[in-house]
């Protein structure tokens, strides 16, 4: 979606297109239902998935709650608001608060794609739980480990969250390496877009919706930081997800795990398609060039001052991935997701990843010594004849 600031008109209404997507969607769910019944029976003659099966999906299923509690914090704050059907509530409940009038700069559709990214991470999850055991694999469960405190801005549930969305590192690294013609799995690593370093992607409490504690900042530039860090954050985590689902298809043995891994991984390439555009009106006019006078971050316009050259390595305006080498510097470029190996890739690599990002900030040994255990495992799988 091409960015608008908030109470411009759309040029396309796009409830009719989502009604009638919502139509084929109980189609569909009527149809899964069968199929599910199906799949139960046919589980039962097989009998148990492999090992490396199980460990694929125990560790998306771990991957799937992580993203789901990050996401609900963003929904709770950003969102369309208060757990709204999608159906129902298509565009936010007003009034907005500042951070969802913020994220609404960078697409006039952003508070409702925050709240449906939020849904598809929560099904996820869920449906990755519920197979595990409808396979008579054991789900994942990292309640437990929801302990730390998150914002306490209006809006927020104020409940204990696996993530820390407020002290983060974002690797904006995957902006450049889109754009690139080079991949990471033949050796080309990427600099950072736009650094930033221990920052907050959501208001911290009301201070933030404005400027802060005992400051006198009246303009927004505060809060559009915020949403700024916010949209490089969301492209992150979801490419990730995208090169994850990728690196685990390649492992997995039984076709129907294959299924899944093609299935939910292709949502989230999905997700992270519209967060690629998402960042990218972040750093173009008209939100472009401005400087948060109390955190120091800067956002300039990557159209007219680009922070690298070539000036195509950050062009706001290529949201596709630019053709790359791939296989073999040989073969000609071609668009693809990347990274797609184990080694940048794979279940530990996104743990590394999630764990630099400052998502765990505050988390216990005990919770990484977990994620780590079960991405070791997810990545130890090999595909197997079937
Ligand atoms: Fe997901
Ligand atoms: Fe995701």
């Amino acid at each position: 979606m091409k960015n608008s600031v908030i109470n411009t008109k759309r040029p396309v209404d796009r409830r009719s297109f989502m009604k009638s997507g919502i139509l084929a969607g109980g189609a569909a769910a009527v149809g899964a239902g069968l199929l599910t019944n199906g799949t139960s029976a046919r589980a039962q003659e097989r009998g148990r998935l492999n090992e490396g099966d199980i460990a694929i999906l125990r560790f998306l299923a771990a991957a799937e709650l992580i993203e789901s509690d990050l996401w609900t914090q963003y929904a709770e704050l950003g969102g369309i608001g208060n757990n709204q059907p999608i159906e129902v509530n298509p565009t936010p409940t007003p009034p907005l608060n500042n951070y969802q009038v913020a994220l609404s700069n960078l697409d006039t559709d952003g508070p409702q794609y925050i709240t449906s990214n939020t849904l598809d991470e929560v099904s996820h999850a869920n449906f990755l739980n519920a197979y595990l055991e409808s396979r008579g694999a054991e789900p994942v469960n990292l309640s437990q480990f929801a302990t730390l405190p998150g914002s306490t801005a209006q809006g927020s549930s104020l409940k204990p969250r696996l993530t820390n969305l407020m002290h983060l590192n974002v690797d904006t690294s995957w902006f450049v390496r889109y754009r690139s013609t080079t991949n990471p799995d033949l050796g080309a690593s990427f600099p950072q877009a736009i650094t930033l370093n221990n920052v907050t992607a959501i208001p911290r409490n009301d201070a933030d919706f404005n400027g802060a504690a005992n400051s006198n900042f009246q303009g927004n530039e505060h809060i559009q930081a915020i949403a700024n860090v916010a949209a490089f954050h969301f492209g992150m985590i979801e490419q990730g997800g995208s090169s994850l689902y990728a690196a685990m298809s390649q492992k997995v043995t039984d076709p129907e795990v294959l299924q899944i891994t093609l299935g939910i991984g292709g949502d989230e390439i999905a997700h992270f398609l519209e967060w690629v555009d998402f960042a990218g009106n972040g750093v173009q006019q008209p939100v472009a060039p401005f400087k948060d006078p109390i955190s120091g971050l800067s956002f300039p316009d990557f159209f007219n001052n680009p922070p690298l050259k070539p000036a195509t390595l950050v062009q706001p305006s290529l949201i596709f991935p630019v053709p790359c080498e791939f296989i073999s510097p040989d073969l000609p470029h071609v668009a693809i997701i990347r990274p797609l190996t184990d080694r940048f890739a794979g279940a530990v690599a996104a743990v590394a990843s999630l764990t630099a990002d400052g998502l765990f900030t505050g988390q216990s040994k005990l919770f990484l010594n977990t994620l780590q255990g079960l991405a070791e495992r997810a990545d130890a799988a090999i595909r197997l004849a079937f």
